[in-house]
């Protein structure tokens, strides 16, 4: 009973050590001082595998100076838009940072700069088909996110982009491993079937 006491008022401790020692952050709380832009038109299909994007980010400098002042890193991430989130949960978009899955590829990551920078990345080969945007964070020295520029406005509603998952040229390669996957199921049937006739025989003697 008292060992079960301790566990509990040390677990407690535990969580609230990590609340206070990883603060929350939330996506509402953070200013959009970055300027995103991205290759990609409004509509655009690009093939993964393929297709390139270009970024670009820079501090918008209408702020007042020293905005920036705590900005460390700056990662830019691919970012799933509305359309394709229906009914996913798994691409669910939460105000706290640490749940959110609205952005989960990273594009580049890079010490941060004030000046306009530039980044092309070619569209990864597995990501899956979708709508998407950019979305640039900027973190301070401890990691936690300070501020954030996006290609697209608030309501994630302009300049969103699709991905198409398979282009014609990697069908044979898919073709490939669909033939592959069949021939293991294959074989573990095979090893099941000889599995039971060596039991049966063994029986029989
Ligand atoms: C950064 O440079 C690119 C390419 O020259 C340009 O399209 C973009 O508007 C620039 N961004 C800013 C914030 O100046
Ligand atoms: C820069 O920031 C100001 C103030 O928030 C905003 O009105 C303006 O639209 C921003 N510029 C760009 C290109 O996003």
């Amino acid at each position: 009973m008292a060992g079960h006491g301790l566990l509990l008022a040390s677990l407690l401790i535990l969580s609230c050590f990590a609340e206070t020692s990883f603060g929350t952050v939330y996506f509402s709380s953070l200013q959009r001082t970055l300027i995103v832009t991205a290759s990609p038109k409004q509509g655009q299909v690009l093939k993964a595998g393929e297709d390139k994007i270009t970024v670009n980010w820079a501090l918008n400098t209408t702020f007042p100076a020293g905005t920036d002042s705590a900005y460390k890193t700056i990662k830019v991430k691919l970012c799933y838009a509305p359309a394709s989130q229906v009914e996913r949960g798994w691409r669910k978009t939460v105000d706290d940072l640490s749940k959110d899955k609205t952005c989960q590829f990273n594009i580049v990551a890079r010490p941060y700069s004030a000046s306009n920078k530039s980044f092309e990345w070619t569209v990864e080969r597995d990501l899956p088909l979708g709508t998407y945007f950019v979305r640039a964070y900027a973190y301070n020295s401890e990691d936690a996110a300070v501020a954030f520029g996006q290609t697209t406005d608030p309501h994630k509603t302009t300049n969103l982009f699709n991905i198409e998952a398979i282009s014609g040229r990697h069908l044979s390669l898919d073709v490939t491993s669909i033939c592959f996957s069949a021939f293991s199921v294959l074989s573990l049937f095979g090893f099941f079937w000889y599995e039971k006739r060596e039991a049966k025989s063994s029986q029989q003697k």
